[in-house]
């Protein structure tokens, strides 16, 4: 396929027409315009994903089988202070609301981690996305600071907060679904690695002719999403493209690819993407943990029959990035 050059974000703030570039076709994969509101109607009420409480006696169970049945539920009780959370969005806001020429200062660069950009799947599509990020990965200090030259300390603070928080309670979980699954914490003897996307999806005069994040599955262990305005969408089998609507306080967890991996296919995560719309500017928090580069994934080694090859974190990104969603399925051991 064609490959967009350009990786970074429109000039949204002086766009009051969906450019070409960002018009997509109607295709299979696209019918944005008729996609599925959960009701209470009891059809449509099966495409819920699950709520779980964090402090419910039976969590192991309850996440297992969520890990097991849909790869995202929505988590309640778990201990960040709405407060923070709220914080970490009004932050983002303030950093997207700048002047674009401010946001270019701080631009990624093509091979690094901390900054203003693109989503990192631009590159592998034919249409560009109503969208634009901000990754942290380490400490975001270097790129505040030429953001905001005298005062950064309150974001990188905020952000340094979060992000802590998060490490501790995707341990938590991780140490949940190893239970579930009856693995040994000695199995995972590296420390998790961690990064903070924070996206940006502005107001679109014509949000059906594009799109903020195209479907996609998450590449790296655990996902914690925050979202307080609606434009997360799963893929539903036999119901197609379903909303997940915010809950108040709730976070959504989303399995990635390399949970596939270790779990040996029995914990997948599910296909998902982001529309746009035409009256609020919306916020997402993402924070994904990873094995560090260099170790090995592989199924647990109590799986009898392993569907999947051994390779290093970095080795199996590299496969990723050029085949995309075909990227489990070319280490599958056949
Ligand atoms: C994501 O897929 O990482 C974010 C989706 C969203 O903004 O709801
Ligand atoms: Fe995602």
């Amino acid at each position: 396929p064609m490959r967009l050059k350009h990786v970074i974000p429109l000039d949204f703030e002086s766009t009051k027409v969906v450019p070409e570039s960002h018009i997509w076709p109607e295709t299979e994969n696209f019918p944005l315009s008729d996609h599925v509101l959960p009701s209470d109607d009891d059809e449509k009420s099966k495409s819920w994903i699950p709520v779980i409480d964090l402090m419910a006696p039976n969590v192991v169970e309850l996440i297992g089988h969520a890990c097991e049945t849909w790869g995202i539920f929505h988590l309640t009780n778990h201990g960040i202070p709405s407060s923070l959370i709220h914080d970490v969005e009004s932050q983002a806001r303030k950093l997207f609301s700048l002047p674009t020429k401010q946001k270019l200062k701080a631009l990624r660069s093509a091979d690094g981690a901390t900054g203003y950009g693109a989503a990192r799947m631009v590159p592998f599509l034919t249409k560009c996305l109503w969208h634009e990020g901000f990754l942290i990965a380490g400490s975001p200090v270097e790129h505040a600071s030429v953001l905001w030259p005298h005062d950064h300390k309150t974001f990188c603070d905020v952000m340094e907060t979060y992000q802590k928080m998060m490490n501790s309670l995707a341990h938590q979980l991780l140490l949940l679904m190893l239970k579930w699954l009856e693995v040994s914490e000695d199995e995972l003897n590296w420390k998790l690695s961690n990064a903070l996307f924070l996206n940006s999806f502005p107001a679109c005069p014509d949000p059906k002719s594009t799109i903020g994040l195209a479907p996609h599955t998450d590449s790296l262990l655990i996902t914690i999403l925050h979202q307080s305005q609606e434009g997360l969408q799963i893929f539903r089998d036999g119901f197609g493209w379903v909303t997940v609507s915010p809950i108040e306080g709730a976070l959504v967890i989303n399995l990635g690819n390399l949970m596939d991996i270790l779990s040996n296919g029995k914990f997948s995560g599910i296909l998902h993407r982001a529309f746009v719309n035409q009256i609020r500017h919306r916020i997402s928090v993402a924070y994904f943990c990873y094995p560090p580069a260099d170790s090995q994934v592989a199924p647990f080694a109590k799986s009898e029959c392993p569907i999947y090859s051994s390779l290093t974190v970095k080795e199996y990104l590299e496969i990723r990035a050029k085949h995309m969603e075909d990227a489990l399925s070319m280490i599958r051991i056949k």
